[in-house]
C-alpha cells in the first residue's frame, strides 16, 4: 500500500501514512500530523506523544480508524517539519558579517556567545507562524538583519552610528527565540520558556555573557538595549523604546526581513 501525506487522504478509502503524535484526546483517540497537517485518529494501541508512526486503516468521517500502527525508530524530520532552503548559504553570511565586525572585543564576544549554542541555535525557527517558521528560519532571519544593518549603517557613517554595535544587537536581537520556541514534536512556544519571552531570554543571557567574558559595561549596556528595544514598542513586547540610533536601526530592521519573509514565502499574521 502506498503512503500518502494527510492532506490527501480520501474520505472513505483504506489509507497507509506517516505521522507524529501530538497529544491524546481520550482512551482511543490521537491528534496526528506530517507536513502537510493534522488529523484524527483513533487507535487501540497505547500511542505515545512525539513518536512517529507508520499507520494503515480506514478514512471515515474525518476521523482514521487505525488497524494498525507500527512505531518508526528511523525517520526524517523532514517529512514532519518544514526547513530553510539553503541553511549553509545563511550559515556563510552569518560569519561573514561576524567576521567583518572591525573591534576585536565586540567580534570575540559574538564567537564567546554562539560557539556553544551554534548547534540549537542553527536549528531554531524565528516565530511559529508569521515569518521564517522553518528550521534554520531563526539563523536565516538573523544573518539578514545583520547584513541589513551593516548596508544601512554605512549610510550614517558620518553621524557617527556605531556599525561595530548595530551589527553585534542583530546578530544578538533575537538569540532568545532558542529557548522560546520549540521545534519538536512541533513548532509551538515552549511550555515553560514560552512565558518568558525571547526579548527577556536574550536580554539576561547577553547581560550574563557580556559580564563573564568582560565587555566594557558600556557597551553591554547599549547591546543588552537594542535587544530590549527591538520590537520597537511597548504594544509590541519592548519594555523600552529605541534610545540609540543603533537601536532603531536594528529594530527597522527586524521588520524590514520579517515582512519582507512574510511576503515572499506567506503566511498567517503573527508578531515576532
Ligand atoms: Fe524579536
Ligand atoms: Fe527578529
Amino acid at each position: 500500500m502506498w503512503i500518502s501525506e494527510v492532506k490527501d487522504l480520501k474520505e472513505g478509502s483504506e489509507v497507509a501514512f506517516k505521522g507524529i503524535v501530538l497529544k491524546r484526546k481520550g482512551k482511543f483517540r490521537y491528534r496526528v500530523f506530517d507536513r502537510s497537517g493534522e488529523i484524527w485518529v483513533d487507535s487501540d494501541d497505547d500511542l505515545m506523544e512525539g513518536k512517529v508512526y507508520r499507520f494503515e486503516g480506514v478514512f471515515k468521517g474525518g476521523v482514521v480508524f487505525v488497524r494498525s500502527a507500527t512505531e518508526l525508530l528511523e525517520y526524517d524530520l523532514r517529512d514532519f517539519l518544514p526547513f530553510a532552503e539553503n541553511p549553509q548559504k545563511n550559515e556563510r553570511r552569518f560569519w561573514e558579517v561576524v567576521d567583518g565586525i572591525s573591534d576585536p572585543r565586540i567580534r570575540g564576544f559574538i564567537k564567546f556567545v554562539f560557539d556553544p549554542l551554534w548547534g540549537a541555535f542553527k536549528k531554531a525557527v524565528a516565530a511559529k507562524k508569521y515569518h521564517h517558521a522553518y528550521i534554520g528560519g531563526l539563523l536565516e532571519h538573523t544573518a539578514n538583519v545583520a547584513h541589513i544593518v551593516k548596508s544601512v549603517s554605512v549610510i550614517y557613517r558620518e553621524e557617527n552610528v556605531r556599525e561595530d554595535l548595530a551589527v553585534a544587537g542583530a546578530l544578538l536581537h533575537d538569540i532568545g527565540k532558542i529557548w522560546e520556541l520549540k521545534i519538536f514534536p512541533k513548532l509551538e512556544y515552549h511550555e515553560k520558556y514560552g512565558k518568558w519571552g525571547h526579548i527577556f531570554i536574550g536580554a539576561a543571557l547577553v547581560r550574563e555573557k557580556g559580564r563573564e567574558f568582560g565587555l566594557p559595561e558600556d557597551v553591554l549596556v547599549d547591546l543588552v538595549h537594542i535587544i530590549l528595544a527591538h520590537h520597537g514598542e511597548y504594544s509590541r513586547g519592548s519594555p523600552v523604546t529605541p534610545r540609540i540610533p543603533e537601536a532603531t536601526l536594528v529594530h527597522l530592521a527586524d521588520n524590514m526581513d520579517a515582512q519582507m519573509n512574510h511576503v515572499l514565502k506567506g503566511g498567517e499574521k503573527e508578531k515576532g
